[in-house]
């Protein structure tokens, strides 16, 4: 072991070294579970809860949070929900909201949904005391504000940034404690679908005072032959109030948990509040390089150790590879030539939005590397860590895009919060500093700053180099200074000549395509706003895949070509407007089904023998006429047979596809393949038969119980026979029963206004109108007459309680509420809080609790004494008196919650299919799904969630 940095002095006595704890040195819980959520408002300051509106506010006077932010903010009404949340995926849409955001009703224009207050309660145990608690956001969209305990912590301005917070003085140690955040989605950052909410996960990490922070190691690595030399810079801090003596122990275990290098530091000392890196080299013999059949990950355990007692174990996942970008060669992995076959994607899946569970990254990936997608560029914005990890165990290149091109120190910071964030994973090998900057692309003010951006990455990561990605004119501005080229789109311009004019640079297609298909469709339909599935280029220029690809792969100097896009995403429905909501640029559609392409892709990307006919042979009114029958494959010739007649054998040209011309006749369409002159393979397209079944498929039959796991379902309509019928458009409605719950549906239908969610409607009514009287026995049956005339009454509860030294007497409050026919049909509870001692409660006369001893307590209201329109409501109690003048009493009896069930879980199948999306409630069980369709059989799966752990989490 070599160590670089410089020995520190050992200064302090015995006795002043801190006492550390003897619990596990370090907690990493998620905080994802039993949130409450609602609406607040960006200016109506009533409706958001009058928070900020104090005679000293927030951010006057620590602690000082109000209305919604403060501790004791009664949230009882709001609904319960777990994150991830997207609040935006289950708006309504609208022909005059945002075409960038799929036309859903949020950003401007609907204030009302623009900002989500979020409150979770949670308890610390007395033992974390002396601890460090860490609050830690993967993302939330947008804007966001986070109090504890009513002490502001900070605002996030960003929607894809992640941060924490260090909360640990404003927290109750053996108590309760409050986390509020609110989240102002007002404004987009980008120009397609963002979501609104706390998107990503949240944890809570609880940390001995000396300790590793977060983000603080860096791991690089060389290989030579047989070994790799790695150096791991790690950060100490220390917060305790005392300078700290301590040592480092690194341990290096390979995926099997064999120590394959480890070292321990001389001892160090850091003073209070100082953070400090210190660097060590490590030999490892033999390593097993991280690739993309072997993602193979090390990790380094690090130990550090304060007076012979452990004061923090940090854990660092990484992989030893090497990468390099050659300028006329293209891309090396571990030294052999990799062509990037990428796609862009935004974080947006049907049914959940930008919500997306760990488990759908997983499977959305999944679905590319099936189809030989190598690469994964995060357009246009740091991803979320759940995706760049899964990316490093399933073996993906990242191509991890900054936000917003900038050379502020401000807008700059975002940069280097990604940097330090991503750069242990071995999945990424390339910075994107930014994309398509209109404004500075061509001149020289994007040269000065995409140079000055450079060179503040190699501040943090020289390892990998930076990109942009470019749509204008190439060969100037910001162009012709980035280390790797993107070329945006080959209709801009010649990547021969920016290659021949800039042979020092790297090069790649950052985007390509922009091709607009629909799923399952074969004729272009303007009025219903379908595209055909058939490979073509644009009317507006845009090459078809086919063609991008050509030019791709037949160039060494371009490292690849990254598709615009993996998956259709909702906004940006190019080139159509409402009611289209979602993009038609996907190889996959919003669900991830596969249109065509995929298979052009996967007969030139994948290893995998390939043969696939287009399109369907469903063609009821159209005997006769000609249909277009294209074959993608990567056999070497493919012969082409309708209903036992040839249509003649044809060579396959490399990166390039089949066509025949085929009078429509209803029977079968088969394509047989031959490779070396021998017959390999068939493939059959059939006719189907007349709609008959629900049938449901999921990916897994067995998940885990842990409350995070997911099962993607795929819904079909099929014929008796059980094929697919690719024109079944039906309503399904779902059923689950056991330990699991929908959380999305929907079926990649770019103009569908179907419901992504189906959620129960949440309404806080509050009472009014309050009036008092004492209370007398005589009286008490007069008032409570629901007719009871309360003009006179002196106004009341409208204070702060009654001042010190007041006699209180038993008083009768008389309120009002209003409900609405359709709340009548919900559940209406009565979230009491009390006013008072030994409370009564009458609404229209009825007694609904008596000398009720609790301060607070849920009542069911029944319908039967409840109408539409004002309703009257009785509370008999001796008011509470203050202590001090400046003490708080409680004079608001609570709020009425209605919730309003939701209809049933439905989506109808386009083109033959729909998607559910499942997702485990905790516990083992059978979860059964039922799809029920009119005149359909009725479909049943049954998925087993089996007892396991999720991640250990805030309770
Ligand atoms: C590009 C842009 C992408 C997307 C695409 C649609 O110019 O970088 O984000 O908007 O066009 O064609």
């Amino acid at each position: 072991m070599k160590t670089h940095a410089t020995k520190k002095i050992l200064l302090l006595l015995f006795l002043l070294v801190p006492f550390l704890s003897s619990a596990a040195p370090r907690e990493r819980l998620l905080m994802d579970f039993d949130w409450k959520f609602t609406f607040g408002h960006p200016n109506d300051v009533e409706k958001d809860f009058n928070v900020g509106t104090s005679y000293f506010t927030y951010l006057a006077k620590a602690g000082y949070g109000d209305g919604a932010a403060s501790a004791d903010f009664d949230d009882r009404t709001w609904r319960n929900l777990d994150l991830p949340h997207d609040w935006a995926a289950e708006m309504d849409f609208s022909g005059n909201a945002s075409h960038s955001h799929g036309y859903k009703k949020v950003g401007p224009g609907y204030p009302d949904n623009n900002v989500g207050w979020y409150r979770k309660t949670f308890s610390i145990p007395e033992s974390d005391k002396g601890k460090r608690v860490f609050l830690e956001f993967d993302g939330v969209f947008r804007d966001s504000k986070v109090w504890v305990n009513g002490f502001y912590c900070g605002n996030e301005p960003s929607g894809y940034t992640s941060f924490s917070y260090d909360v640990s003085e404003y927290l109750n140690y053996g108590g309760d404690n409050v986390v509020a955040v609110r989240v102002d989605a007002s404004m987009e950052e980008g120009w397609f679908y963002e979501g609104a909410g706390i998107y990503r996960h949240v944890w809570m990490t609880k940390v001995n005072p000396l300790y590793v922070p977060q983000y603080g190691t860096f791991v690089t690595s060389e290989v030579n032959d047989d070994e790799a030399v790695v150096t791991t810079r790690v950060k100490v801090e220390n917060k305790y109030l005392e300078d700290t003596p301590f040592i480092i122990e690194n341990k290096i275990l390979s995926a099997e948990g064999e120590v394959v290098a480890s070292g321990t530091s001389d001892e160090f000392e850091l003073g209070s509040m100082h953070i400090d890196e210190y660097e060590f080299e490590y030999n490892v013999e033999n390593p097993r390089l991280w690739d993309l059949d072997d993602p193979h990950l090390y990790e380094l355990v690090t130990t550090i150790r304060s007076n012979g007692e452990v004061a923090d174990v940090y854990k660092t996942t990484f992989g030893i590879r090497t990468i390099k970008w050659d300028p006329d060669k293209g891309f090396f992995l571990n030294g052999r030539h990799v062509k990037i076959k990428g796609t862009n994607n935004h974080q947006n899946h049907a049914g959940v939005g930008t919500a997306i569970p760990d488990g759908l990254h997983e499977w959305r990936l999944k679905q590319l590397k099936e189809m030989g997608n190598n690469a994964y560029r995060t357009a246009h914005y740091p991803p979320t860590p759940a995706l760049l990890e899964a990316c490093d165990r399933m073996g993906m290149l990242v191509l991890n895009e900054n936000r917003l091109m900038g050379t502020t120190d401000y807008i700059r910071n975002y940069l280097k919060r990604l940097i330090i964030r991503d750069r242990n994973h071995p999945s990424v090998v390339l910075w994107s500093i930014g994309n398509e900057e209109w404004m500075i692309e061509n001149g020289p003010r994007g040269a000065m700053m995409a140079e000055n951006m450079q060179a503040y990455v190699k501040k943090f990561d020289t390892t990998r180099p930076v990109n942009a990605a470019v749509s204008g004119a190439w060969g100037a501005g910001i162009s012709s200074v980035v280390e790797v080229m993107g070329f945006n789109y080959l209709r801009h311009g010649s990547t021969d000549e920016h290659h021949k004019k800039f042979p020092w640079q790297a090069s790649l297609g950052t985007e390509q395509g922009s091709t607009n298909t629909t799923r399952g469709i074969y004729v272009d339909n303007q009025e219903k706003q379908y595209l055909k599935a058939y490979d073509v280029p644009t009317p507006s220029g845009f090459m078809s895949i086919q063609q991008g690809w050509q030019h791709y792969a037949d160039r060494d100097y371009l490292a690849g070509m990254v598709i615009w896009t993996g998956f259709d995403y909702r906004g940006e429905s190019t080139p159509f407007r409402y009611p289209s909501v979602l993009s038609y640029f996907g190889m996959f559609d919003l669900c991830g089904f596969p249109k065509d392409n995929v298979w052009y892709l996967k007969s030139w990307w994948s290893d995998e023998d390939v043969l696939h006919i287009l399109p369907h042979w469903n063609w009821d009114g159209r005997e006769g006429e000609e249909i277009d029958v294209w074959v993608y494959s990567n056999y070497d010739e493919v012969e082409l047979f309708a209903n036992g007649k040839s249509f003649g054998r044809k060579k396959m040209e490399p990166y390039s596809h089949l066509e025949w011309k085929v009078p429509y006749k209803s029977g079968e369409l088969k394509a047989v393949a031959y490779r070396d002159g021998k017959m390999r393979a068939t493939e059959i397209v059939e006719t189907t038969g007349e709609v008959a079944k629900v049938t449901m498929v999921s990916d897994k039959n067995i998940i885990k119980g842990n409350r995070e796991d997911v099962a993607m379902v795929t819904v079909q309509v099929t014929d008796k026979k059980g094929r697919v019928v690719p024109t079944a458009n039906r309503n399904i409605t779902f059923e689950i029963e056991g330990p699991g719950k929908i959380i999305g549906v929907g079926n990649g239908d770019p103009t569908s206004h179907e419901k992504d969610r189906f959620i129960d409607t949440y309404k806080t009514v509050t009472f009014t109108n309050w009036k008092q009287t004492l209370a007398t026995e005589s009286g008490i049956s007069q008032v409570l007459n629901p007719d009871f005339d309360v003009q006179g009454l002196k106004d009341a509860l409208n204070n702060d309680g009654l001042e010190p030294g007041t006699e209180a007497q038993k008083t009768v409050f008389i309120g009002q509420f209003d409900l609405s026919e359709e709340d009548l049909s919900g559940d209406i509870n009565w979230m009491f809080r009390s006013i008072g001692d030994n409370p009564s409660l009458y609404v229209n006369g009825q007694l609904i609790a008596e000398n009720i001893s609790e301060y607070e307590k849920v009542f069911h209201l029944k319908e039967d004494y409840l109408k539409a329109g004002i309703n009257r409501v009785v509370v008999i109690a001796t008011p509470y008196v203050k202590e001090n003048p400046w003490s708080v009493v409680n004079t608001e009896p609570g709020k009425l919650q209605v919730v309003i069930p939701a209809e049933p879980w439905q989506r109808k199948t386009f083109n033959g299919l729909a998607q559910v999306i499942i997702q485990s409630t905790g516990g083992a069980g059978e979860i059964k799904l039922i799809g029920n369709s009119d005149g359909l059989k009725t479909g049943e799966l049954v998925i087993e969630a089996v007892e396991a752990e999720g991640s250990p989490a805030v309770k």
